[in-house]
């Protein structure tokens, strides 16, 4: 009787939403309870994103009911949810760049916003900032604020509009560990005052600071547990209906020639600012070289110096001792590096192509795929249907369109493309990113198998447990510099950490080993 007196906060009964013949959520039944985080956990392309979306009145949802705190609410539209108490930052957030802080979070608000006055409304939103401990510089550009940052814009806008339950599509996807870590601690301070969340992690360390943990599989809910009551590999073995190796296992093995070689290589940024400087490493046949550190600190524009897209300033790189310095990416993809960018959307797919155009996307000059200067689309359809069954990408078939894939999906469009093209070099930046951890284990082992038929790698990855069991050497990147290059069993993530924070001492102290060991 308990529940007729306290109905939960939120609960949704038999909800069901299709686009065309994909069924992305079926028959979904679950319960937020006031004061709870509810983790929504799922494979890539599950439906996570669109259950948020219709709880948000973003879609309409084809049948089901929702309720909001015991009484029957209906959306059309984002307005009616955010006047219902609900409010979302998405996997792909929207914020008007040339604007500031401040004119974002009231933008567009009139009856919490300019009605108030912009002293007013600039008042609560610091309160805010204030009492959740957020670091904000309400007058900044947005485009002068770091992703992570942003993100805390969007969700000190939705706090503002008054949102008391609160939905985070994949928040931690964008930010450092470091960063992680103090969004939880905030959101744990919001539920200490009454708020509720929902939120979408591919994380099991994050979703196990859940509460309850709601698993989806292909757009059904298979079970909603006590985070408590579950292990890491319960929730992995519901997710995906299997076992999954959550640590992969590296082969001793002996390097071979040097394929990859970069001296002193300095490289600018956007702001004309020098990112990258002066970074000098090798990278051997049979090897995996990890790039450690906080993003920001130069990572993004060496890929991107090393792969030729963007030009360096000084320094050299060798490939196969060839002087390959200043040379275009077309030029770069036929020596045979394959390229994982961090920005999926920006570098490596055109959304507005069907799956089969960017599973070849720069290939098109490959004799598999062209008969002197015509496509060959039959072959060209054959790869894409072997990649989207290889990767299990998750979409109607080869003609879709590739913005209609789920985050994590689309990504593997470009894991399929670049595994296949390389021929002697991988350059991963990031490459699991929002990826579910059955093809987490996937890559890990399309990596390694790499290794094995010779290829040198270069691997950027926040995930410092990933590096460590990956790499055989690492680097660790500190403000465009590499504080030093160490073998992977020569380190731990204690000392690591201390030397992404750029403390060589500390990291010294804390095992007596010299600092710098290159090998
Ligand atoms: N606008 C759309 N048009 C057509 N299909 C769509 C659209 N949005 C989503 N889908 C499809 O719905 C399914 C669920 O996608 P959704 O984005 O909800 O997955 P997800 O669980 O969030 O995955 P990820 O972890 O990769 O972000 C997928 O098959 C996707 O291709
Ligand atoms: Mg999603």
């Amino acid at each position: 009787m308990n529940a007729v007196a306290n109905p939960p906060h939120l609960r949704v009964e038999g909800l069901t939403k299709t686009f065309g013949p994909v069924i992305a959520n079926s028959d979904v039944s679950f319960q937020v309870e006031r004061g709870e985080i509810l983790c929504l956990l799922g494979e890539n392309g599950a439906g996570k994103s669109t259950l948020s979306s219709c709880l948000y009145g973003f879609y309409q949802a084809d049948k089901g009911r929702i309720f909001y705190e015991g009484k029957e609410v209906e959306f059309h539209s984002p307005r009616d949810a955010i006047a219902c108490g609900i409010g979302m930052v998405h996997q792909h957030f929207v914020l008007v760049t040339p604007m500031s802080v401040i004119e974002n979070i009231v933008l567009g608000t009139h009856e919490h916003g300019w009605a108030l006055g912009v002293e007013e409304a600039e008042r609560r939103v610091r309160d805010l900032c204030g009492r959740y401990d957020i670091d904000l510089d309400l007058d900044a550009k947005i485009w002068q604020l770091s992703v992570g940052e942003q993100q805390w814009v969007e969700i000190v806008k939705a706090l503002y509009l008054g949102a008391e339950l609160l939905i985070l599509d994949e928040p931690t996807a964008v930010l450092t560990p470091q960063e992680s870590d103090k969004l939880f601690r905030i959101i744990r301070r919001m539920t200490g005052d009454g708020l509720s969340i929902i939120m979408i992690s591919h994380k099991l360390n994050e979703v196990m600071q859940s509460d309850h943990v709601a698993v989806l599989r292909r757009g059904k809910i298979v079970d909603t547990v006590r985070t408590a009551d579950v292990t890491k590999e319960d929730l992995t073995s519901m997710m995906v209906g299997r076992p999954v190796m959550l640590q992969a296992e590296r082969e001793d093995m002996e390097p071979g020639e040097t394929i990859l070689e970069v001296a002193g290589l300095r490289v600018r940024n956007d702001k004309d600012q020098h990112a990258v400087k002066g970074m000098s490493f090798k990278v051997h046949a049979h090897e995996i070289l990890g790039i450690a550190g906080v993003s920001g600190n130069g990572q993004n524009e060496l890929f991107e110096a090393l792969m030729g897209v963007r030009d360096t300033d000084s320094g050299q790189i060798w490939l196969h001792g060839e002087d390959v310095t200043h040379q275009n990416p077309r030029q770069m993809v036929e020596h045979g590096i394959g390229y994982i960018p961090d920005d999926r959307f920006r570098a490596g797919l055109v959304g507005s192509f069907s799956v089969a155009e960017n599973t070849i996307l720069g290939l098109q000059k490959n004799p598999r795929f062209s008969d002197g200067p015509l496509l060959n689309f039959r072959r060209i359809l054959n790869f894409a249907n072997e990649a989207i069954k290889r990767f299990g990408i998750v979409t109607p078939g080869p003609h879709a369109r590739t913005d209609t894939l789920s985050g994590g999906n689309a990504q593997k469009i470009i894991l399929a493309r670049e595994f296949w093209s390389a021929s002697c070099c991988i350059l991963a930046n990031q490459p699991t990113r929002g990826l579910d951890v059955g093809v987490i284990e996937y890559v890990h082992q399309m990596l390694l198998e790499k290794r094995r038929d010779g290829f040198a790698i270069v691997l950027a990855s926040e995930e410092l447990e990933d590096i460590l069991a990956l790499s055989d050497r690492i680097a660790v990147v500190f403000k465009g510099e590499i504080m030093g290059v160490f073998r992977s069993d020569e380190v731990d993530i204690q000392k690591l950490g201390l030397l992404m924070a750029g403390q060589r001492d500390a990291a010294a102290q804390s095992d007596g080993k010299p600092y710098v060991k290159v090998v």
